[in-house]
C-alpha cells in the first residue's frame, strides 16, 4: 500500500485511508476463489466496516451483506446490496428490525433461540409472508483467537446447542410463516488456522448426518459464518488473504448433499489490508524510563489495541532516522489509550505523521465520541487529486 503523504499533508487527522485498488483487486480474489465451486456465495460481514462509499464498492462488486442490526440492514440496502443476498444474524433482533428485514424481503434470518422464533413468527404472520430462517448452532468449537472474539464455544452466548436441536425444529414445523432453509455456524474471528474450519466442518458433518438419519432432513443452506484471519505483522507481504487455500479448506471437508449452497460471512478478511488510521504527532516527551509518542488519534478512534491487546503495526511516514523505542499513546483519559509499547520506530518529532496498518477492519465501524471527539473521517485513495 503506497500512501500520498504530500496530500495527507493538507488533511486534517485522524483519518481513516482506505486503499481502493486494493479492495477491488481483494474483492475480486474473493469472488473468482469462491466461484470455482459454483455453489459458494459469499456475503461481506458489514460490521467489519460500514462505511457507506466501501459498502458501495462491495455491493457494485456484487457481494451479498451479513448484517446484525436493523441498522446494518438499511445500510446494505442503501448501498444496493439486493434484499436475495441479505442475511441477518444477532441474538438480540428487536421486534422493530424484524418487521424491518420482513418488510425488505430478505434472504435469509439467522436465528439464534425460541423465543426469537415466536418473534419472527408473529411479525411475519402479520403481514402474511413467510420468513425464511436458518438455525445459528453454537457447533462448541474452539478457535486460536482472542477470548473475546471466539463464539463458538458452549459457553457463548451464541446459538442453540446440538442437545436443543431436535426440540426447536419440531417447535418450528408448527410455525407457519418460518420455512427453516439452513443452518448457520460462526467460530470466531481472525482464525488462521485452517484445522479450526476443519474442526468445524466436521462438526457440521455430523450433525448434518444425524438430522438426515433422524428425521430425513436435509436443509438447502449451510452458512459457515467467517473467520479467516489476516496477518498484522506483515501487511505489505500478505496484502490478500489466502483465499485460495479458505474455500479449498471447506471444499475438501465439509460433506455436502446435491444442491445444498455454501454461505460465507467474511469481513476482516475483505477490509482490513485495504485501511490504515492515519495520526499526527502531537508531542514526543520523555518520561523517566520511557519515551511516549503522542498522537492525535486515541483508542475512541481505534479500540483494538485497548480492547484486545491487538497489534497494529506503525509507521513513521516522515522519517527514516535510527530507531528509537517508544509507546504510542493517544489523548484520551484513559490508561488503557495506548497503541503500542515500547515499539522501536524511526526517531519521531513532533508533527510527523504515522499510520496504523491494516485497520480497515473493526475499525472506523468501532469508533466513538468519548471526551467529546469527532469521529474520524475517510479519506479514498480515489479522492487523491
Ligand atoms: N459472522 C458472524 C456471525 C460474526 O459474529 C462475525 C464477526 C462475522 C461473521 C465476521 O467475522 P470476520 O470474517 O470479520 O472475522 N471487533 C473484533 C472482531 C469481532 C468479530 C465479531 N463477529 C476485532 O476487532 O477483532
Amino acid at each position: 500500500m503506497n500512501f500520498p503523504v504530500d496530500y495527507f499533508r493538507g488533511v486534517d487527522t485522524p483519518f481513516y485511508y482506505y486503499d481502493v485498488e486494493l479492495l477491488e483487486k481483494t474483492i475480486a480474489t474473493v469472488k473468482a476463489e469462491a466461484e470455482r465451486y459454483g455453489n459458494f456465495d459469499v456475503h461481506y460481514a458489514i460490521k467489519a466496516n460500514f462505511n457507506p462509499r466501501l459498502l458501495k464498492i462491495m455491493a457494485d462488486a456484487g457481494l451479498g451483506a451479513d448484517c446484525v442490526s436493523g441498522g446494518e440492514v438499511a445500510a446494505a440496502l442503501a448501498a444496493g446490496v439486493p434484499a436475495s443476498k441479505i442475511v441477518f444474524a444477532g441474538v438480540g433482533k428487536t421486534d422493530k428490525e424484524i418487521a424491518l428485514a420482513l418488510d425488505a424481503g430478505i434472504f435469509c434470518f439467522n436465528a439464534e433461540s425460541v423465543p426469537e422464533l415466536e418473534a419472527i413468527e408473529a411479525l411475519a404472520a402479520e403481514r402474511g409472508v413467510v420468513a425464511q430462517v436458518a438455525l445459528r448452532i453454537n457447533p462448541n468449537v474452539g478457535a486460536h483467537t482472542h477470548s473475546n472474539i471466539t463464539t463458538g464455544l458452549a459457553e457463548n452466548k451464541f446459538g442453540i446447542g446440538y442437545e436443543q436441536l431436535d426440540d426447536v425444529i419440531n417447535v418450528i414445523e408448527d410455525m407457519k410463516h418460518i420455512s427453516l432453509i439452513g443452518l448457520h455456524f460462526h467460530i470466531g474471528s481472525q482464525i488462521l488456522v485452517m484445522d479450526d474450519f476443519i474442526a468445524l466442518c466436521g462438526r457440521i458433518n455430523e450433525l448434518q448426518e444425524l438430522l438426515f438419519e433422524t428425521r430425513g432432513l436435509v436443509l438447502p443452506h449451510i452458512n459457515v459464518g467467517g473467520g479467516l484471519g489476516i496477518r498484522y505483522d506483515a501487511p505489505d507481504k500478505y496484502p490478500i488473504p489466502d483465499f485460495e487455500l479458505y474455500f479449498a479448506t471447506y471444499a475438501n471437508n465439509l460433506k455436502l448433499y446435491p444442491g445444498q449452497h455454501v454461505h460465507f460471512e467474511l469481513g476482516r478478511s475483505i477490509v482490513a489490508q485495504c485501511g490504515a488510521l492515519v495520526t499526527r504527532v502531537t508531542y514526543v516527551k520523555h518520561g523517566g524510563c520511557k519515551q511516549f509518542v503522542i498522537v492525535d488519534a486515541g483508542m475512541n478512534d481505534l479500540i483494538r489495541p485497548a480492547l484486545y491487546d491487538a497489534y497494529h503495526r506503525i509507521e513513521n511516514l516522515c522519517s527514516d532516522k535510527a530507531d528509537e523505542v517508544y509507546d504510542v499513546v493517544g489523548p484520551v483519559c484513559e490508561s488503557s489509550d495506548v497503541f503500542c509499547h515500547d515499539r522501536k520506530m524511526p526517531a519521531t518529532q513532533r508533527g510527523d505523521l504515522l499510520v496504523m496498518r491494516s485497520a480497515g477492519a473493526y475499525g472506523e465501524a468501532m469508533a466513538f465520541g468519548y471526551n467529546c471527539r469527532t469521529l474520524p473521517k475517510a479519506v479514498l485513495s480515489t479522492d487523491v487529486k
